[in-house]
């Protein structure tokens, strides 16, 4: 399973929303997604349970996951869905498990400093040093004609890694996050200009696959993949 793991240690910075919408995004091309929920909020995990039969399926796996089925689901991605205070043991152990990272920040002074220091961490560490793990950053809920914005564009430079993408703000996000959907099952009509605004990070996902293939980086598999209850659920 490629695994795109998605962090922050600020509550709030968009990381539910941004994992249910790659989830999303992948299953609308008929790959086989599982979001490995570890906020004990569950938000990905009930976002799932109100996803229309109709949708392409993605399971979540969390402590009640059934592992017959998910290994009979067979998932080719991983996405994993974090809460904001990430013991250094389980991101140590996630970064080894994950292909890459994006990390979704908010438009504020406050969100911006709790990630500078998570940014220093994440440099640290091993899989992080040796390129094998490739961090994005990813601008949430953001207003482009804003100085906020702007600031945020700054610190992103600053930061000297690659900026994937700025998701909108917008309506559409809260409501589907309601009705248990992403933007890529809606109508195109209500979702024309976020399709848009997500294809550099769709683009993004691509290029980290083929570069990890290339290098050959394993992936993980699922019965050797993260489990709940290794990592801590808070
Ligand atoms: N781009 C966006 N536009 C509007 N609202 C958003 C956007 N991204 C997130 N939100 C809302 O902000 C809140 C926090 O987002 P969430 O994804 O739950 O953050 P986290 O998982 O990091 O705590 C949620 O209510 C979500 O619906
Ligand atoms: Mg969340």
């Amino acid at each position: 399973m490629f695994t795109i793991l998605v962090a922050n240690p600020k509550g709030g910075a968009g990381k539910s929303t941004l994992s249910t919408n790659i989830a999303g995004m992948l299953a609308s091309t008929k790959q086989r997604v599982v979001i490995m929920d570890l906020d004990k909020q569950q938000s990905a995990t009930n976002w799932l349970s109100r996803r229309p039969g109709m949708l392409p399926k993605i399971m979540s796996w969390n402590e009640q996951t059934d592992m017959e089925e998910l290994r009979t689901f067979a998932p080719q991605w991983m996405v994993i869905d974090t809460h904001a205070r990430l013991r250094r043991a389980d991101r140590t152990y996630l970064l080894s498990r994950a292909n890459c990272v994006l990390v979704p920040v908010n438009p504020s002074v406050f969100d911006i400093e709790a990630t500078a220091k998570f940014l220093i961490k994440l440099h640290a560490d091993p899989n992080v040093q040796s390129g094998k793990v490739a961090i994005g950053m990813v601008g949430s809920r953001t207003d482009s004609r804003t100085r906020m914005a702007q600031e945020l564009n700054n610190f992103f430079k600053r930061s000297g890694l690659p900026v994937v993408m700025f998701v909108p703000d917008s309506v559409v996000y809260p409501q589907c996050a309601r009705d248990g959907v992403s933007i890529y099952d809606l109508p195109a009509s209500r979702t024309e200009n976020q399709i848009e605004a997500w294809l550099p990070l769709v683009n993004w996902i691509r290029e980290q696959l083929n570069r990890s293939r290339t290098a050959g980086v394993p992936e993980t598999a699922v019965d050797v993949a993260v489990q709940p209850g290794v990592v801590q659920i808070a």
